[in-house]
């Protein structure tokens, strides 16, 4: 097992990559604290992984709030001793258009995708430097990497998070920890099928308005894979990253997407 004698928090665990990561680390030995704003998804998570064996403790916490991240490190430190893996993974998506929609919903995204790896990072460090060393991995996207159309917001988050990852490999790398981050490309969770659903809405609306709508634009064609990435196949990738079979891997951001990118 990949994991043994680990203690880790996972963020977002209810549903989607979060709870593939969380039971991922469970089979692989760790014990699991996970978090989420959605707490029968959260607790259900955490039930079947001790139903299965493992050890699972859920905490309703939003990544955005400092109060209840106080809360998420203290109970980790009750319950299992310590802490020396992390997962930031809890994210939000929307679309958005940046003369239209309202200002606030700036602060919405920054205040989950940015603010909330921030203080995961801010709280779990000085616990994981107690333990001599440990990893973390933050959830970017490859909307940090491609202007994707009405995506100016959410990938000026998740650029926000690639950065902040690569400062932390420095800062950290003394300390035995190593931070990484991992570019999801188009994987099917509940978010994807939220947003594509979303998309072929306002893609209807718009048809609806114009007598002959424009041909689509071009693509890059889809994966190179020719399907979409499963939440285990993120899991993976988490699971290696936080081992000690990536005990030289910092500061990368590591594309997961199948070869759409290419
Ligand atoms: N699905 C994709 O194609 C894709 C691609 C690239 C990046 N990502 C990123 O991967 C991460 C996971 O995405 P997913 O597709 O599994 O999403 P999802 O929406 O399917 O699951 C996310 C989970 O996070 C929880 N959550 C939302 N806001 C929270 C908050 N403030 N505090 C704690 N928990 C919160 C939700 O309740 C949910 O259980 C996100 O950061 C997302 O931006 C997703």
């Amino acid at each position: 097992m990949l994991l043994e004698n680990k203690v880790g928090i996972v963020t977002g665990g209810g549903m989607g990559m979060g709870e593939a990561v969380a039971k991922r680390w469970a089979a692989e030995g760790a014990r699991v604290v996970l978090t989420d704003i959605n707490s029968e998804a959260g607790q259900a998570v955490a039930d079947s992984i001790q139903t299965g064996g493992g050890e699972a403790r859920f905490v309703l916490a939003d990544s955005g709030s400092e109060e209840d991240w106080e809360n998420v490190i203290s109970l980790t430190i009750q319950e299992f001793g310590g802490l020396d893996i992390m997962h930031n993974n809890a994210g939000i998506h929307f679309w958005y258009n940046i003369i239209n929609d309202p200002i606030e919903k700036w602060d919405e995204m920054m205040r989950v995708n940015l603010r909330g790896v921030f203080l995961g990072c801010r709280f779990a460090i000085p616990k994981i430097i107690e333990r001599g060393g440990g990893a973390i991995v933050n959830t970017s996207s490859i909307s940090a990497k491609a202007g994707g159309p009405a995506q100016a917001l959410y990938g000026a988050s998740k650029a926000g998070v690639t950065q902040f990852t690569r400062s932390l490999a420095r800062m950290y790398g003394p300390n035995g920890i190593r931070v990484n981050a991992i570019n999801p490309g188009v994987i099917d969770t509940p978010m994807m099928r939220q947003a594509a659903a979303e998309a072929a809405e306002s893609r209807a609306d718009e048809a609806d308005q114009m007598a002959d709508p424009p041909p689509a634009g071009p693509t890059r064609g889809g994966p190179a894979l020719g399907r979409l990435g499963t939440a285990e196949e993120i899991a993976s990738v988490v699971t290696f990253l936080v081992s000690d079979e990536a005990s030289y891997v910092s500061g990368v951001d590591l594309t997961v997407d199948g070869g759409l990118m290419t």
